[in-house]
């Protein structure tokens, strides 16, 4: 499974999208990251977008990739894409992760249009809406989007692929932290702060206690987001055996 996560706009989520809702339940998969910068969490190879060559190049020796594209690369890299054609065809699918406010809206719709002038089919293209605050309807705060889409369905837009704002990503963005690994932390920090010393020590237990209740919450709706994407390979850490193809 290769995935693209990519929006003209910056700050939708495509980092946070890449990293805490694919990365984890796509078993296999690395993390790519186009970026002008440094990777920016320290973690995957960064890219520019002019080494679109060996980014291909790179592809075709890979099973499962995610491939975060900083909002400075994303026109660059259609650009190339249009230069190099067919070569979305590496991709199985392009995420477009994105949020409400109406200029994100319109980048989104820009960015969904452009894909499909490249010729990528609607069933490979698939919208994540981001930073939806509890009891916000999708259909309503992305009215302007969904109206584009129902006109010209170019683009999956599933309003059950949603995540909430969760100030978790906040709180472990640099670390490289698995949210998953950090809901099952068993630690009894309860017992902890009790023992521990100074106030400066039982209030980084308490972050630690706080970052997991955090995490509790927000992977089962990053499981459920994830399955009404419908990327089809399942979840990855829970997944059954597959029966195996026999020749
Ligand atoms: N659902 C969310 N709830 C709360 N904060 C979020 C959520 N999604 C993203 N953020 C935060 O919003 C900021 C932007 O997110 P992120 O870095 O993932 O966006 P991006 O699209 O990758 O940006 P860029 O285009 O700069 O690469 C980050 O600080 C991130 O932690
Ligand atoms: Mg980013």
């Amino acid at each position: 499974m290769k995935i693209a996560v990519i929006n003209f706009s910056g700050n939708v989520g495509k980092t946070t999208v890449a990293r805490h809702l694919l990365l984890p339940r796509i078993e296999g998969a690395e993390l790519i990251a186009v970026e002008s910068l440094n990777a920016d969490e320290g973690q995957g190879q960064a890219l520019r977008g002019r080494q679109f060559g060996e980014l291909q190049e790179y592809l075709q020796t890979v099973d499962s990739v995610v491939v975060d594209i900083g909002a400075s690369n994303v026109e660059d890299l259609l650009g190339l894409m249009h230069r190099y054609r067919g070569s979305h065809e590496d991709f199985d699918c392009f995420v477009v992760p994105t949020v409400s406010a109406l200029k994100q809206q319109q980048d989104t719709i820009a960015t969904v249009a452009e894909l499909a002038h490249l010729g990528v089919p609607a069933s490979r293209l698939k919208l994540v809406f981001n930073m939806v605050e509890d009891g916000v309807e999708v259909a309503q705060a992305f009215d302007t989007l969904l109206a584009f889409i129902a006109e010209k369905p170019i683009a999956q837009a599933n309003t059950g692929c949603r995540l909430g704002t969760n100030e978790i990503y906040q709180r472990v963005k640099g670390t490289g932290a698995d949210l998953e690994a950090l809901a099952r932390d068993e630690t009894d920090y309860k017992a902890l702060i009790v023992k521990a010393q100074g106030t400066a020590d039982k209030l980084a237990l308490a972050q630690k206690l706080a970052t997991r209740r955090l995490a509790s919450g927000v992977v089962p709706e990053l499981d459920a987001c994830f399955v009404a994407l419908g990327l089809g390979t399942g979840l990855a850490r829970t997944a059954l055996p597959v029966p195996r193809q026999v020749a």
